[in-house]
């Protein structure tokens, strides 16, 4: 390689590696208000699991699966198996009130990006 090209390999491997490294891409903003409004952590802690799986735990489970967050908004809504235990979670009728398409699917990008 000539180290013209050599130079600009190495620009555009560190370029590379500041856009992955950079929080402002990589995570969204804790959506705060639905955290609250849902409960979500009366049962969920960030790191710990607790009378629940902690959602770090979740998202090293689900964040390679094709699929995953359309399955677990569809989950978070409407219900389905326990994936985890004998608890289910339970429906957001008992967590709060209604939660929109929109709603839960801000929640589990949040949710897989822990
Ligand atoms: C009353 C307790 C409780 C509340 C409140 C709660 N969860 Fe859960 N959650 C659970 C339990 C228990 C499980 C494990 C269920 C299972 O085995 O699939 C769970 C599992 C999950 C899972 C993984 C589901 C799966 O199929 O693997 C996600 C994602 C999740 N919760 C997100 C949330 C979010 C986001 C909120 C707030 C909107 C929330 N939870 C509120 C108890 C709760």
């Amino acid at each position: 390689m000539h180290a013209r090209q050599k130079q600009l390999a190495i620009g555009t491997a560190w370029l590379l590696a500041a856009g992955l490294a950079s929080p402002a891409f990589a995570q969204p903003p804790e959506p705060t208000d639905l955290i609250d409004q849902q409960h979500c952590m009366f049962c969920h802690t960030i790191d710990a699991p607790f009378l629940a799986p902690s959602f770090r735990q979740i998202a090293d489970r689900y964040r390679e699966k094709p699929n995953a967050s359309e399955m677990l908004e569809q989950k978070l809504r409407l219900g389905g198996k326990a994936h985890w235990g004998d608890m289910p979670m339970p429906l957001p009728a008992d967590r709060g009130g209604p939660l929109s398409p929109e709603d839960a699917h801000t929640l589990i990008d949040w949710v897989l990006t822990q």
